[in-house]
C-alpha cells in the first residue's frame, strides 16, 4: 500500500461548490486522485465534466462565487487547501505549476518572451537580472527552442503555436516543480507539433522526476503517453487505473462507451472522442443515485442506480478503481456484444 509520501500530488475528496437557487451546487464532487513522481496521469472526460475546475480548485484559483468546500490537496506533504493566500502563491509556480487551457492567458503580446520568462524566474527567487537572463536562455534551450540567445528578444507573435507552447512549458517548469498540470496543452496544435510538445513533456518528466497531470480529450494521446488515467463524469472521478488496465478491462459503463466510440486503440487516433449519446446532467440536478444512470446502457432504471450514488472503490485490482455498482461483474466483452 502506498503512503502519502509516495505521491507527488494527492487530492483527497476535493469538493468545489457554486451557489445555486437551492443552495451550494457541487461542480467538483469529492474528487480523489494521485500521481507519483515521474508519472503521467491523464484526466479525460467530456466537456464540462470538471477537469479544469478540479485543478483550478487544487491551486486555489477558483473564481468567486465558487469556493472549495472541503478536501485536501497534498503536495510534498503540504496541504494546499486552507493555506494563506501568500503561502499558496509561493507554492504555485514553484512546487506545483499549471499550463492553462486558455492560450490567451499564457503570454503577454507586448513583452518579449525573454522578459516574461525573467519575470517568472524573479517571482520566486532573488535572482539578479543577468543571472535570470542566463537561466531563461537555458530554459528556452531546455524546451528545444532553436537559437535561444536570439529568440530571447522576440515577441510572442514571432513564435509559431508550437513554439509558444514550448515557451509556456518553460515558464511552468522554471522553478523545477514537483508537479506540472497541463490542461489541454496541445489542443490548438496540429498533430505533428502536438506530438513534439508531448515528447518534450515526456522527456522533462523522465529527466527531472516531475509528475505530470495531462488533461486531454484525446484517448490516442492517453494511450501513447500516460501511465495512469482518471475518467471524469459530471464532476466526479468514475474510473481510475493504469492506462493498460483501463483500456483492456474498463470497469465503468461510461468508460466503456468512450472506448467503444474509438475504432481501435492502436494506431493513429486523433478525433475528438469524448462524445457519446445523450447529455451529461446539469450541475446540481443529481440529488441521489448514479450521475451516469440516465445514459447508461447497463444500469438504466435499476433501483440501486436510481437510489444510491456509487462510491469510487477498488475493483478486483486494488489500484483500479470504479464508481459503478456493477464494476465487479462488468466485462467489456459482454457489454460490447
Ligand atoms: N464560474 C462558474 N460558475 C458556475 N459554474 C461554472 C463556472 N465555471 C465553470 N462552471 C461549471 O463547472 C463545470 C466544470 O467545468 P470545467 O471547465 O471544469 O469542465 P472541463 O471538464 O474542463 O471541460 P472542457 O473539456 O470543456 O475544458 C461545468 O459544468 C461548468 O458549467
Ligand atoms: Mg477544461
Amino acid at each position: 500500500m502506498l503512503t502519502t509520501n509516495d505521491y507527488a500530488l494527492e487530492i483527497r475528496r476535493l469538493r468545489t461548490v457554486f451557489p445555486g437557487p437551492d443552495g451550494p451546487v457541487p461542480i467538483v464532487h469529492d474528487v480523489s486522485l494521485a500521481v507519483r513522481p515521474g508519472e503521467m496521469l491523464a484526466v479525460v472526460g467530456e466537456s464540462g465534466s470538471g477537469k479544469s475546475m478540479t485543478f483550478l480548485s487544487a491551486l486555489g484559483l477558483v473564481a468567486r462565487p465558487g469556493r472549495v468546500e472541503s478536501g485536501q490537496v497534498l503536495v510534498d506533504g503540504l496541504d494546499l487547501v486552507g493555506l494563506a493566500p501568500e503561502a499558496l502563491r509561493a507554492c504555485r509556480g514553484s512546487v506545483i505549476s499549471m499550463i492553462f487551457q486558455d492560450p490567451l492567458s499564457g503570454l503577454n503580446p507586448v513583452f518579449t518572451v525573454g522578459d516574461q520568462l525573467v519575470e517568472v524566474l524573479k517571482a520566486h527567487s532573488k535572482m539578479g537580472r543577468r543571472e535570470a537572463r542566463a537561466k531563461a536562455i537555458s530554459l528556452l534551450d531546455r524546451v528545444q527552442i532553436p537559437d535561444p540567445q536570439r529568440r530571447f528578444d522576440d515577441f510572442p507573435h514571432q513564435f509559431s503555436g508550437g513554439m509558444r507552447q514550448r515557451v509556456l512549458t518553460a515558464m511552468a517548469i522554471a522553478h523545477g516543480p514537483k508537479v506540472l498540470i497541463a490542461d489541454e496543452p496541445t489542443t490548438a496544435l496540429d498533430v505533428t507539433v502536438q506530438a513534439q510538445v508531448l515528447d518534450l513533456i515526456d522527456a522533462l518528466r523522465r529527466d527531472t522526476g516531475m509528475a505530470v497531470v495531462l488533461i486531454t480529450h484525446d484517448l490516442g494521446i492517453v494511450a501513447r503517453h500516460a501511465d495512469r488515467m482518471a475518467v471524469m463524469y459530471a464532476g466526479s472521478v468514475v474510473e481510475q487505473g493504469s492506462v493498460a488496465e483501463v483500456f483492456a478491462d474498463p470497469r465503468h459503463p461510461y468508460t466503456i462507451s468512450l472506448l467503444r466510440s474509438v475504432p481501435q486503440v492502436e494506431g493513429p487516433v486523433d478525433a475528438d472522442l469524448m462524445s457519446i449519446r445523450g447529455q451529461p446532467p446539469l450541475p446540481g440536478s443529481i440529488r441521489q443515485g448514479c450521475p451516469f444512470e440516465a445514459r447508461c446502457y447497463l444500469g438504466q432504471g435499476r433501483a440501486v442506480c436510481l437510489q444510491t450514488r456509487p462510491p469510487l472503490e477498488p475493483t478486483d485490482a486494488p489500484q483500479h478503481l470504479s464508481a459503478c455498482h456493477f464494476a465487479k461483474v462488468l466485462h467489456a466483452e459482454e457489454a460490447l456484444a
